[in-house]
């Protein structure tokens, strides 16, 4: 096997990017499809239930996708620093990135509502971080306001290179299982994953999508069809931030999971058209149900993820439970973020609580036999 150079070298010929232009990668894409055994097996289906565990990107998060596209073709414009807004993850990556690059990278977050291993990656790796007093749609605004008014390229993924990046892992979803599995579910904050993912199935079933920005523009790159099907697209968000649900924008957006924590999501019309064009739906889960899959995937199947990122595995479970997914399916799930993101959250929650103990044998063994069953 060749050595793995990351996601632009690997589907460069279905990218669209110059030739001969400097990569800025950090090896980021081919991440594992880890199928679900424990929780199946409980709710009696025979539904194969696959997690894309983008966790364990370089940054942590599926961000890095888009980032390695978006800051690639950033610098072969010429553009010596970067913008975004951000929850967290996408600060991270664009913040990496740009280090990465030998560039600047200045980050809007929300006060107080980032999860804190999302914020020491930024600031560790010397992004210029401005906390606003407002949340992450307010964060929009500014940027594209400033954008205007200062050399920056933004890199929230209103641009294009940035969805272009994240079709790979629904690329690597097919290549891994030799077919497109036949419903794929997400969670939707701003909604450019699933608008990228959708995206990615279809070039890949050589089929136009409306949810594809790219199609309006001059620009060739390999569209050949390698598989015959797409899955049905499912959005699953938080209660307290899901406009797709209310039909409009959410004035105050809450929810635990801070990462999907948007009230005017900017892909609206590409999200729509990827569920639309799929037959998929959008659905709603509380902060209380978000958690308890968090845990329930961490318990059962050993998987830590981020809040939001559990959303996707709390959607696929309803969905086999009440029948809308049917007996006998292939169903993906992105786990879209890193548990270690968000260690405040998880040590709230933890069933077991640290226990003190001497540094002698009688406390270690009691400690022991008080918990063995
Ligand atoms: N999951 C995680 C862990 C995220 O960080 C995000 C978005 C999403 C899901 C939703 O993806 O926006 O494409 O619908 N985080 C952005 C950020 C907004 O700033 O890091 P989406």
């Amino acid at each position: 096997m060749p050595l793995y150079k990351g996601l632009i070298d690997r589907y460069r010929d279905r990218l669209p990017l110059a030739d001969n232009i400097r990569i800025i990668s950090l090896t980021e894409g081919d991440t594992p499809l880890i199928p679900l055994v424990n929780i199946p097996r409980t709710l009696g289906t025979d539904v194969s239930i696959y997690l894309k565990f983008e966790g364990l990107n370089p940054t942590g998060s599926f961000k890095d996708r888009g980032m390695t596209v978006a800051v690639t073709q950033a610098v072969a414009e010429g553009s010596q620093a970067i913008v975004c807004a951000s929850t967290g993850n996408t600060s991270a990556s664009a913040a990496a990135y740009a280090a990465r690059a030998g560039i600047r990278a200045f980050v809007l977050i929300p006060e107080g509502k980032i999860a804190l291993g999302k914020l020491a990656q930024a600031m560790m790796v010397g992004a210029v971080v401005i906390q606003i007093k407002g949340n992450f749609d307010d964060g929009m605004r500014l940027v594209r306001e400033v954008a205007e008014t200062a050399p920056l390229a933004i890199v929230n993924s209103i641009n294009p290179y940035r969805l272009q990046g994240q079709k790979t892992a629904a690329f690597e979803i097919v290549d891994s299982l030799g077919r497109a599995p036949d419903y794929h579910c997400l969670p939707v904050g701003n909604a450019g994953n699933i608008s990228a993912y959708w995206t990615g199935y279809s070039e890949y079933a050589g089929v136009d999508t409306a949810a594809c920005v790219f199609h309006r523009q001059d620009c060739a790159y390999q569209r050949d069809a390698v598989t015959n099907r797409r899955p049905k697209m499912l959005g699953y968000q938080a209660s307290g931030a899901a406009p797709f649900l209310r039909g409009g924008p959410v004035a105050d957006p809450e929810t635990v999971a801070t990462a999907i924590r948007i009230g005017n999501p900017q892909s609206w019309d590409l999200a729509w058209a990827a569920s639309r064009e799929s037959g998929g739906w959008f659905a709603e889960f509380d902060d209380a149900e978000i958690l308890a899959t968090q845990k329930l995937l961490a318990e059962r199947e050993g998987i830590f993820c981020e809040p939001a990122s559990a959303i996707s595995v709390a959607g696929a479970i309803r969905d086999i439970k009440n029948g809308r997914i049917e007996p006998g399916c292939c169903v993906v799930c992105t786990i879209t973020g890193h548990g270690l993101k968000d260690p405040d959250t998880a040590i709230k929650q933890s069933a077991t609580p640290v226990i003190e103990a001497r540094a002698m044998l009688a406390d270690v063994q009691k400690a022991i036999l008080d918990h063995l069953d």
